[in-house]
């Protein structure tokens, strides 16, 4: 392996000691506990942990968290209820529902109830249209990790080709704003792109987020590229013993790390950084709720 391994969880606890700082003068200048509620409905285990992770890393930086965990059946009115109740709560700054939500709720109605004030996870149309035009607030948290990353292994990103292979509202569509921002040329590819190999043999940048094991060849990666791998796929490992499995990216690592100048591994190098992200925007939203200016080193 030629390329430097990108350690997402280093960059992460290094974040969180910088949150905690802020959470720390927000305390003691303004009198501000930031605070955090993570609202869950059903049983998925997946997103348990998840959601047991958030909970817990804020209460680590010294805010104030709040756990919202709903049977599976629960009304949507009932989770519509909950989200306003937060959305009055003067000591609630970000809200976050974890999606999926159970089929019989409407995850969008859940979305475009939660206040833009306290939408951490920048998914309600008014924090899309902020994130597009430039205006402070807050910002998906998986893209902010993703930029920081870049930012932290590249003197500057301007005039670089940036390919992002996946067009999600998570990942996709926002990490291409926060991208073009930093004046990449920035290519969305999808399942309907022709000659992928060819458009990613052109990247400085290669941001892989499909989630599709190792779909992402070493191959096609240009000398010299940084890759970012945003995948989390757990696939059968029979050499781990029987029905074992391990997590593997979006990017064949080994032949890409070959290639690639700098490198996220998988797991450890993206995932660490989305729930730091989280909390880094639950700092911003904090400030801006009271009328302050948020932290630079949070925001992009
Ligand atoms: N489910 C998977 N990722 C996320 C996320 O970043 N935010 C929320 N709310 N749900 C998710």
């Amino acid at each position: 392996m030629t390329a430097k391994l990108i350690d997402g969880k280093a960059f992460a606890e290094g974040l969180r000691g910088r949150i905690a700082g802020h959470v720390a003068r927000l305390k003691s200048e303004h009198g501000i506990t930031p605070g955090l509620a993570v609202v869950i409905v059903g049983h998925d285990p997946g997103s348990q942990i998840y959601v047991s992770q958030k909970a817990k890393q804020t209460v680590e930086v010294g805010m104030h968290s709040e756990k919202y965990e709903l049977p599976e059946d629960t009304p949507e009115a009932e989770v519509l209820a909950l989200v306003e109740k937060l959305n009055a709560d003067p000591a609630i700054h970000g809200i976050l529902v974890q999606m999926p939500v159970p089929p019989h709720i409407d995850g969008n109605k859940i979305i475009t109830t939660i206040s833009p004030d306290k939408d951490v996870d920048c998914f309600t149309p008014a924090s899309v249209g902020k994130l597009q035009i430039g205006l402070p607030g807050p910002v998906s948290c998986t893209p902010l990790g993703c930029l920081m990353l870049l930012r932290d292994n590249l003197p500057s990103l301007a005039g670089l080709n940036a390919v992002i292979i996946g067009r999600s509202n998570l990942v996709g569509k926002p990490m291409a704003q926060l991208l073009l921002r930093e004046n990449c040329t920035v290519t969305v590819a999808h399942s309907k792109t022709r000659d992928l190999p060819g458009i990613v043999a052109e990247a400085d940048i290669v941001i892989a987020a499909v989630g599709r094991p190792h779909m992402v060849r070493g191959e096609w990666i240009k000398p010299g590229a940084v890759v970012i791998d945003v995948g989390i796929n757990r696939i059968p490992a029979p050499d781990k013993g029987e029905g074992k499995t391990r997590v593997v990216g979006d990017v064949e690592f080994a032949s890409a790390a070959e290639r690639a100048a700098a490198i996220t591994p998988v797991p450890g190098g993206v995932g660490p950084m989305t729930i730091a992200c989280l909390l880094a925007n639950t700092v911003t939203t904090a400030s801006l709720i009271n009328g302050l200016v948020p932290p630079r080193d949070l925001t992009p």
